[in-house]
């Protein structure tokens, strides 16, 4: 086994069968030799730096009803709410003065937020901090919606494409969805000019290692700036309630592996990791993660971002999950530092 992590790490490929082996059949040593060698190349690209997100979940209604997802339109018990534009601005005034840099503003696909609410909202934050990256994680629009987004001064874009293979994708969303959309989005938004994330949820329902291998082959076509993954968790008022949670373990295997095929790439410890594992985060990083992204939603609302049962931080404040971070990972000897973070990719 220790062959094949060591061609991963010299040559950033291996053949299906070499990653299915390395999927299936890692022993808990072999997994330390795995994480040492994705942590030797993270610190040879990145160093100690961990990088800063603050998250902003500012809208919880979703015009889509995603199996697995606790803020699907179909789940009558989800609290919705939507932030204003001066409690956006607010979030992000209170994270520049904590050290952010990326301000990442993610939501459901809810329809108010309209290319005519959403550009002037972008070219504030453009305006009030040019020194920072603009993260949207809005789901699928159109090629025009996502220029004008991108003209208005966003820089990146996260769209997890949450399975590469068409009947696995559909067993986890309805039909009105498809791979085949997700996945043009994710080159249009490249052409564009953003930097873009992808990624996969690790156990989702029905995954084999083979979609996990195609995962990792689309991942290798696409070439994105980020990659976000974490275990499927699941959330008690969905299709998925009864469905057992994702690996912790085959999390950063993962983690390790991304690292390897893709040395340069920015990729999160999740707050579904830290969710799944109270070390989670700390150990995503030391398996070769670079990023965390702590939350800067208001503590009235945390509570009603919820896409998993059982998730953390819902009630601290921004300060509070900054100081922690900070902490967390001074502990293992890494450190956060304030700067955007910018992939060292073109
Ligand atoms: N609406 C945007 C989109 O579709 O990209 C962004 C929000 S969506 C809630 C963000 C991500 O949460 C999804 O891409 C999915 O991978 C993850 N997610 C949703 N439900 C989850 C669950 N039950 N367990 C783990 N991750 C989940
Ligand atoms: Fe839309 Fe989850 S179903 S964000």
């Amino acid at each position: 086994m220790r062959s094949v992590i060591d061609k991963l790490a010299q040559t950033s490929n291996l053949t299906d069968e070499e990653f299915a082996l390395l999927l299936e059949e890692l022993s808990e040593e072999d997994s330390e030799y795995l994480f040492a060698a994705a942590r030797s190349v993270r610190e040879r690209e990145y160093g100690k730096d961990v990088y800063l997100r603050g998250l902003i979940e500012f809208t919880n209604y979703c015009k889509n009803n995603c199996y697995y997802c606790g803020i699907r339109c179909g789940n009558a018990n989800a609290q919705r709410y939507r932030l204003t534009e001066d409690q956006i601005l607010s979030c992000c005034e209170q994270g520049y003065a904590l050290g952010f840099r990326t301000f990442v503003l993610q939501g459901g696909e809810d329809p108010y937020y309209t290319d005519d609410r959403m550009v002037p909202l972008v070219a504030e934050i453009r305006k009030r901090f040019p020194d920072c990256a603009i993260t949207l994680s809005i789901g699928e629009r159109s090629r025009e919606s996502y220029q004008a987004l991108f003209d208005a001064g966003a820089d990146r874009y996260l769209l997890r494409h949450e399975t590469a293979n068409p009947e696995h994708y559909s067993m986890l969303h309805p039909k009105e969805l498809s791979i085949q959309n997700r996945k043009e989005c994710l080159f249009t938004l490249r052409e564009i000019g953003y930097q873009i994330g992808a990624g996969m949820m690790v156990g989702a329902p029905g995954q084999t290692t083979a979609y996990l291998i195609e995962d990792l082959r689309f991942l290798q076509d696409l070439q994105p700036h980020m990659i976000g993954i974490g275990p499927f968790l699941p959330h008690k008022d969905t299709p998925f309630k009864d469905e057992p949670r994702g690996s912790y373990h085959l999390t950063l295997q993962l983690l390790s592996i991304l690292r390897l095929m893709f040395p340069k790439v920015l990729l999160p410890a999740t707050t579904a990791l830290g969710t799944i594992h109270p070390l989670g985060r700390e150990k995503g990083i030391l398996a070769g993660a670079n990023v965390v992204m702590p939350n800067l939603s208001p503590t009235n609302v945390r509570g009603k971002y919820l896409l998993y049962d059982g998730k953390i931080c819902t009630g601290d404040e921004a300060a509070e999950c900054h100081g922690c971070m900070e902490k967390r990972m001074e502990r293992i000897g890494y450190q956060v530092v304030t700067s955007r973070g910018d992939a060292k990719i073109k």
